[in-house]
């Protein structure tokens, strides 16, 4: 007997009615009815012992990962991807996830048959992207499809070493009478390419469309059941875009790469730091630069500030690419520790270039720039700064102060602000006597211990 079941198509609730709003994800009209698929066993039925090892006794061999060819990509997926895992790749429609993978799965075929999916266009369609952006290798099996059976069968034919669907949300199984895209033929065909994937060994990578406000199913329900989680973000007014790991069980999570999008499809780019500078007017106030770390890897980034009197009764505060409730709380610490009357005024924070900065050692850097705003008096241009700051005032340390000052020093900046413990750190790596042997540049550390030393040291 099946009844029929209503499932929340943004966070893949089920309620036994039909509800205006989710009341587990609050999301409004996100509430569809879908009929459950009939149990594949039989309930009941008696089941296989497992057999459990010792932890001891189990081979830790690693699986060899393989590169996908693309260093950025792999470097996101903490070293290549690993064979029989389920990478799920998100992104708004248009960001680039096809172009990606099949240049990725191009350069994969060189060492393994690779069966790319495609449910969105056609095989001539992805061909003549192909051409475009030098991503043809015989390896590449391409085939045009959306059900799910089809998939299974044409990879269990042809034991690819890399399976790429694009996309999820277009695929179905016949099992089911929803329509595509709905939170129970997402999970369901996943859940059916996971299987095989791990049965057989292959990698498995699924394309997940979200749009702004994650309406769409699919990325949500999927992000328990794979490995890893690849976020593709970027804004559409700038070519370059970062592709984020949200999760990886192989790996660092947080990990980003950086890429542009060109004629010719999309470019890994090694340094990063330059193009987010790339526009940066020097001795400009309400501009500091922030070296911050994403994953492992040190970025350089321009915090930009502008601080205006309101017109409202309330005064603005608006923060792009830093989260807003942070950039509050900052701006009260600000009047309160270094007694600036912003209640009048209405503060902009921007991170230039489009980047998202999710870490506290952002704080020195935004408050810096709202001083240096509100002063209207720039901060040094050779000062590059990083630290997270307390609600009393206080600088305190972030993690991996070394990679952060020889990010900054191969930039060309000479001096850093940090808090006074990463500066013994630091100077207990003998990080700048090493920097002087080896004739780079040499970065001075200007310790801080409160907001007020920082104002001293930079905006006096
Ligand atoms: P696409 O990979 O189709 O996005 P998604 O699969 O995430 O929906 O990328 C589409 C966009 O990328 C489209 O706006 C055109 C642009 N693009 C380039 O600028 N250069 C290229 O070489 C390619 C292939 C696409
Ligand atoms: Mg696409």
């Amino acid at each position: 007997m099946s009844k029929t079941l209503f499932v929340c198509q943004n966070c893949g609730a089920e309620h036994r009615k039909w509800m205006g709003q989710c009341p587990d994800c609050l999301a409004w009209n996100s509430i569809a009815e879908e009929v459950p698929a009939e149990m594949p066993h039989g309930a009941g039925g008696k089941a296989e012992p497992l057999a459990p090892d010792a932890i001891t006794a189990i081979d830790s061999q690693a699986a060899p990962r393989q590169s996908s060819g693309i260093d950025e990509l792999d470097r996101v997926l903490g070293g290549g991807i690993v064979p029989g895992s389920a990478v799920l790749l998100g992104g708004e429609p248009g960001i680039g996830k096809s172009t990606l993978l099949l240049q990725a799965a191009a350069r994969f075929a060189a060492h393994g048959p690779v069966l790319y999916v495609t449910g969105e266009e056609s095989a001539q369609q992805v061909r003549m992207r192909g051409e475009r952006i030098d991503a043809l290798h015989a390896g590449l099996q391409l085939a045009a499809g959306t059900e799910l059976e089809g998939i299974l069968a044409t990879a269990a034919k042809l034991k690819p070493g890399l399976l790429i669907v694009d996309s999820i949300q277009t695929t179905t199984t016949n099992r089911l009478t929803s329509a595509p895209g709905t939170v129970a033929q997402v999970r369901d065909c996943a859940s059916a390419l996971i299987r095989q994937a791990k049965k057989m060994g292959h990698a498995l990578i699924l394309i997940g469309h979200v749009t702004k406000d994650g309406s769409i199913a699919g990325p949500r329900v999927l992000e328990h059941m794979v490995d890893a989680v690849l976020y593709f973000e970027g804004d559409h007014g700038y070519a370059h875009r970062i592709l984020r790991a949200v999760k990886n069980r192989f790996g660092p999570a947080g990990e980003i790469g950086v890429f542009e999008m060109s004629d010719a499809g999309l470019i890994g780019i090694r340094d990063a730091s330059r193009i987010f500078l790339a526009e940066r007017a020097k001795d400009t106030p309400g501009s500091v630069v922030l070296a911050c770390l994403e994953g492992t890897r040190p970025l350089l980034v321009e915090v930009q500030a502008l601080v205006a009197p309101t017109v409202y009764a309330t005064p603005k505060r608006s923060a792009v690419g830093l989260d807003p409730a942070r950039v509050a709380m900052l701006t009260a610490v600000l009047e309160r520790r270094i007694g600036i009357p912003l209640s009048s005024q209405d503060i902009y924070v921007n991170v230039a270039g489009g980047a998202r900065i999710q870490e506290p050692a952002a704080d020195l850097a935004v408050l810096l720039a709202v001083i240096s705003a509100y002063r209207d008096k720039p901060l040094a241009s050779d000062i590059a700064v990083f630290g997270e700051v307390g609600l009393t005032g206080e600088v305190r340390p972030v993690g991996q102060p070394e990679a952060r000052v020889r990010e900054a020093a191969s930039l060309g900046f000479s001096r850093v602000m940090m808090s006074r413990d990463n500066q013994a750190r630091v100077q207990d790596a003998d990080l700048v006597a090493k920097m002087r042997r080896s004739s780079k540049t040499v970065v001075d550390c200007i310790p801080v211990h409160r907001l007020a030393d920082a104002v001293q040291a930079g905006l006096a």
